[in-house]
């Protein structure tokens, strides 16, 4: 509705995020994936900042957002006509795409040095907002220290980087709760899936009927990523986390079984689950993930739940697991990874 229009609600403060934005400053701000911490992406000044307040390795890149096409032609050199076709289908929105860079434009930084950048024009009114009203293409990693869960509130935010940045843009609750999807192009006949998210294989199968897609990498990820964000160890609970596979009672009597065990030892323990099996489990942090009929919900309460284990001082967690169908391929990914690829089959 009207009223909810960011420019109703937070004009003056969007308008003095921007001008923060042009001078250097660094700005998190809400996307429909999760918060972003921003830079002018042209200023090395400024994204050398990012990577100092998220202690980031400076060899993993970043994704460029800008707020519509006109912007793209000043950054990339001419790309594949199969780009253009996933820009129409999804953009804006959770697909990144991996393009030729200008020379010359953006800082080095951004890019760490490679020859393409990964670029997004998010599906969020605030974010879009502050983007025109910057006029600047912004470098944004999502908004946490490096290892930590990507933050889906302002809260959040301000957990891992208060004092560290110039300042949060809080328009609640992210949508899709998980990473933009990343792609890179090989000519117009195939798309190579870098980083699984908020657009689906499906979903791109659908937009670009002709073209392979290409997610091997995903299976083989200690195999030279091609992805440079993939070789790092993401986020990992203070405690440790196992992904239980197989089917549902077997993993409901497995849980239970552990957690037992683990509580007789004198151990916190900790269940991740589905709401169908949730009154089951008998652990000291028993967390939603809502139904497994429903993956968006809990794509969207993931990180939110994991950094809640390491605030209940959490030693032992259990996760259950679901399908990878659609935005479950997003899920069991970011999953695996916190659980360091802990992965048990029963
Ligand atoms: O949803 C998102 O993508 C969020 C929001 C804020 O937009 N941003 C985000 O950024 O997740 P970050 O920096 O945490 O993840 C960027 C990913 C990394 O895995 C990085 O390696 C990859 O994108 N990437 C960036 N530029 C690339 C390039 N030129 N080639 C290959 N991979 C690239
Ligand atoms: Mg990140």
């Amino acid at each position: 509705s009207v009223e909810q229009l960011p420019d109703e609600k937070l004009g003056p403060e969007l308008a003095a995020a921007a001008a923060q934005l042009r001078d250097g400053g660094l700005i998190a701000f809400p996307t429909e994936t999760v918060y972003g911490l921003g830079a002018d992406a042209r200023s090395s000044f400024a994204v050398g900042r990012i990577f100092s307040a998220k202690g980031r390795p400076s060899d993993n890149p970043l994704i460029v957002h800008i707020a519509n096409r006109q912007q793209l032609d000043e950054l990339v050199l001419p790309y594949p006509q199969l780009a253009s076709a996933l820009m129409d289908s999804f953009w804006p929105g959770p697909l990144t795409i991996v393009l030729p860079a200008r020379p010359d434009v953006l800082s080095p930084l951004v890019t760490a040095g490679l020859a393409s950048v990964g670029i997004r024009i998010p599906d969020h009114r605030t974010a879009l907002a502050l983007l025109e009203l910057a006029g600047c293409p912004v470098a944004a990693p999502s908004a946490n220290r490096s290892g930590r869960p990507s933050p889906t509130l302002a809260r959040h935010v301000l957990e891992d980087l208060d004092g560290r940045i110039d300042g949060v843009v809080d328009d609640g609750a992210t949508g899709v709760g998980l990473e933009s999807t990343v792609v890179e192009l090989v000519g117009d006949q195939m798309i190579r899936i870098l980083r699984p998210g908020g657009i689906t294989l499906e979903a791109l199968r659908i937009a670009a009927p002709h073209a392979t897609i290409d997610s091997a990498s995903l299976e083989e990820p200690e195999v030279a990523p091609r992805s440079p964000g993939m070789k790092y160890t993401h986020y990992a609970p203070k405690g440790e986390l196992v992904l239980v596979q197989g089917a549902p009672d077997a993993v409901t009597a497995y849980i239970h079984r552990q957690v037992e065990r683990a509580a007789s030892s004198g151990e916190r323990t900790g269940v991740l689950a589905f709401e169908e099996r949730l009154q089951g489990y008998k652990a000291d942090r028993v967390l939603s993930l809502g139904s497994e009929a429903e993956l968006e919900t809990a794509a969207h309460r993931l990180y939110a739940a994991l950094r809640a284990f390491d605030e209940g001082s959490v030693q032992r967690i259990w996760s259950e697991s679901s399908s990878e169908q659609g935005i479950g391929a997003a899920l069991m990914n970011r999953l695996a990874k916190a659980a360091g690829n802990r992965v048990v089959r029963v």
